[in-house]
């Protein structure tokens, strides 16, 4: 059994290739994702993974057909009330991360809600990147550093940066086949390890999981180190 990594983060791609193949509305290949989200969840707090930040609506996903778009707002404020009281009841701490001036009074209210309800629970954090994008994430924080008069450093950066309240990921999925980051945790991943997974999002289940997590185990995180370096130091820890 391989260690789990504290922090694991998902770009969910695939679900209108997973209902377009079944002859489906797109709309259903995102319902499905819910489904497969609320299963990784689970498998994720049961693998003793410490956070999970999942990408569900890009900036760049309000260029999509209007009916996508509304269906993917709808789906959204339904999960919403939906899922919330047995992610309270399994421990899920819930974060909502991305730009909500342009989200509905009522979705916004849901998500209040929902953070709210869940600010206490520690077994596992959810952060649900929505309405998300790494670069409007790096322009919001520099824009409050300098509203601040703040002198622009790396950690004061980071510390208005969305995801503040968690360390950087280690472990980057992607579902779909894509290799690429679409805009997602432009700052936060500079060191993480990126795996790709050819399965469409709502096919991506425990198994796959363990495997993208035994892979992540085959890695050797550098950090600009030498691979002696990091023996040397692993063998003086070990001492110590
Ligand atoms: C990812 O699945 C979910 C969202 C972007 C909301 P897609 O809808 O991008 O699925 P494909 O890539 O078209 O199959
Ligand atoms: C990335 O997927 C966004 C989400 C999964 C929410 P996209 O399907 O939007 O990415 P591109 O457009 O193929 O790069
Ligand atoms: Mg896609």
């Amino acid at each position: 059994m391989s260690h789990a990594p504290h922090h694991i983060a998902i770009v969910m791609d695939g679900n209108g290739r997973w209902a377009s193949k079944r002859f489906l509305p797109r709309v259903a290949g995102h319902k499905q994702g819910v489904d497969s989200l609320r299963r990784c969840v689970k498998a994720c707090a049961q693998r003793g993974v410490g956070v999970l930040t999942v990408f569900a609506f890009s900036s760049e996903n309000w260029s999509r057909p209007a009916e996508e778009v509304s269906g993917l707002m709808e789906l959204f404020a339904l999960a919403l009330t939906r899922e919330v009281p047995q992610l309270k009841a399994d421990g899920v701490q819930l974060h909502f991360v991305g730009e909500r001036a342009n989200l509905s009074t009522k979705v916004v209210a849901g998500i209040e809600k929902a953070e709210l309800a869940t600010a206490s629970n520690s077994r596992l954090i959810l952060n649900v990147c929505f309405n998300y994008g790494g670069r409007w994430d790096i322009v919001q924080a520099a824009a409050k550093l300098a509203a601040q008069g703040t002198p622009v450093t790396e950690s004061n950066l980071s510390g208005e940066m969305a995801l503040a309240h968690v360390p950087d990921p280690d472990l980057v999925i992607r579902t779909g086949g894509e290799q690429r980051i679409s805009n997602f945790l432009l700052w936060q991943s500079a060191y993480s390890e990126f795996y790709f997974s050819g399965k469409l999002w709502p096919e991506f289940d425990e198994a796959e999981l363990d495997v993208a997590i035994a892979a992540f185990n085959h890695r050797e995180r550098r950090f600009g180190k030498t691979s002696d370096q990091l023996v040397a130091q692993a063998a003086t820890s070990t001492v110590a």
